[in-house]
């Protein structure tokens, strides 16, 4: 069958290095995908979000399956747009994916069905909000309830920076605002856990540690993630019932009843406090760079999983994985996440040898005039498998130092709690 692969970053590019393994895929497309992805596939420059468009070009290119990889179409109904198609198409519905698109949603589905996440109160009233701040205790987190690209996040540790965040999500800074979200700062260690599904049934899809401050040490400015690391080392099988229980099983059936079933990648996004799992997040899709680190682990067919899942046959499947520990490191463009220069070029790429157990997917690139070209913030992903997290650093590192770009910059850190 032939597929195509919405999205253009390392999670894309990993999704069609794994898919084009597949016995079961023979032509693979990319909307739009990136210089990485157009090795190994065939490119189609296009809007994702154009989904009338993109049905026209899946038509044409006899395309059988559309496996997405961001956030954004599926929260704008893509799934639902192609229900009514012979073309099956992989991830959540447009009720499911409201888990992602809008945060008060989540909240209040914790809320219904006992799911643990921080407390929180709902503002729809600028006046309400500040009022309340100005009685709180500190750090406390305020955020906007629709998708941000990771930016609608206040972690305020003063009643001025609260009083700003609050004027700021009103002042329309993610578009139009009606609510604000306060929530209680949870202190803890975060952690991604994965599962995949189709709608009748949900199989584990690894756990990870990402990197998301672009600073050594956790500092600075929150970025896409700078780095990642699978498994992460917090969990355990005691934790890992509790996140079934609590969270993952009783959001699925909450979902049920608004009739919709689960059918993709879900990232649980959590605080673990004290070995107890506090929802902080779900994304409707696998996380970049968690992606990265997790898929090379699989064993198994992809393609014939993400079929599985679209004719409800999970249960069928084995999912096979390696015990190899995975670690990723993001190289960016300097300034990223503010301003950086576009088009610079990367030298060597091609001539960097890489062994079955490590990987480079791209992100922000483009093959422009003969030469691998940096358009984006986070550019190339360099990641390595090995029985240690530290043997995975040094052949990450060993490979970075090849790569001839004075434009780019990486996280020198990442893994820190993992690596003595
Ligand atoms: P989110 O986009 O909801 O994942 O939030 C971005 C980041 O903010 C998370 O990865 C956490 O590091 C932090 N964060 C969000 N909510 C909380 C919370 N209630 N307590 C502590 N940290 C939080
Ligand atoms: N790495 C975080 C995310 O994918 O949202």
């Amino acid at each position: 069958m032939n597929i195509g692969i919405i999205g253009s970053g390392g999670r894309e590019h990993a999704l069609c290095f794994k898919l084009q393994q597949s016995k079961i895929i023979d032509k693979i497309y990319c909307f739009p995908g990136n210089a990485g992805t157009n090795l190994i596939a065939k490119n189609i420059d296009i809007d994702v979000n154009n989904f009338e468009n993109i049905k026209k070009i899946s038509i044409e290119k006899k395309i059988d399956l559309i496996v997405v990889g961001p956030e954004q179409p599926l929260v704008n109904g893509i799934v639902d747009y192609f229900k009514n198609t012979d073309i099956k198409i992989f991830g959540p519905d447009k009720i499911a994916s409201q888990l992602e698109g809008s945060k008060i949603f989540t909240k209040k589905l914790c809320k219904k069905y006992n799911i643990p996440t921080s407390k929180f109160e709902i503002f729809t009233d600028r006046e309400k909000a500040i009022n309340f701040l100005s009685n709180s205790n500190y750090p406390i987190v305020i955020k906007a309830d629709g998708l941000a690209a990771g930016k609608g996040v206040y972690i305020c540790n003063s009643k001025k920076e609260s009083h700003e965040a609050v004027n700021e999500i009103f002042d329309g800074r993610f578009g139009k605002a009606d609510c604000v979200l306060v929530e209680e700062f949870l202190k803890g260690e975060e952690m991604s856990y994965f599962i995949i599904s189709d709608g009748e049934t949900y199989k584990n899809f690894q756990t990870a540690q990402d990197h998301k401050r672009v600073g050594e040490g956790d500092t600075g400015k929150n970025t896409g993630g700078m780095g990642a690391y699978t498994p992460s080392r917090l969990i355990n099988e005691s934790l890992d019932k509790k996140i079934n229980e609590k969270i993952i099983k009783p959001t699925l059936n909450g979902l049920k009843k608004l009739n919709s079933k689960y059918i993709g990648f879900l990232y649980v996004g959590l605080m673990i406090v004290s070995d107890e799992p506090f929802l902080i997040e779900f994304n409707v899709r696998m996380g970049d760079p968690e992606c990265q680190t997790i898929l090379p682990l699989i064993n198994s067919d992809l393609g014939e999983i993400i079929i599985s899942c679209c004719e409800k046959k999970l249960s069928t499947v084995k999912i096979e994985w390696s015990t190899k520990k995975s670690l990723c490191f993001v190289l960016c463009s300097k300034g990223y996440p503010d301003k950086y220069e576009k088009n610079v070029i990367i030298e060597n790429l091609e001539k960097i040898k890489l062994t079955h157990n490590q990987f480079m997917f791209h992100a922000g690139t483009k093959f422009h005039e003969n030469k691998f070209t940096a358009v984006g913030g986070r550019v190339l992903n360099i990641v390595t498998l090995s029985d240690d997290f530290k043997k995975c650093k040094n052949q990450a590192l060993d490979i970075i130092k090849k790569i001839d770009w004075s434009k780019g910059f990486f996280r020198k850190d990442i893994g820190f709690k993992v690596i003595k």
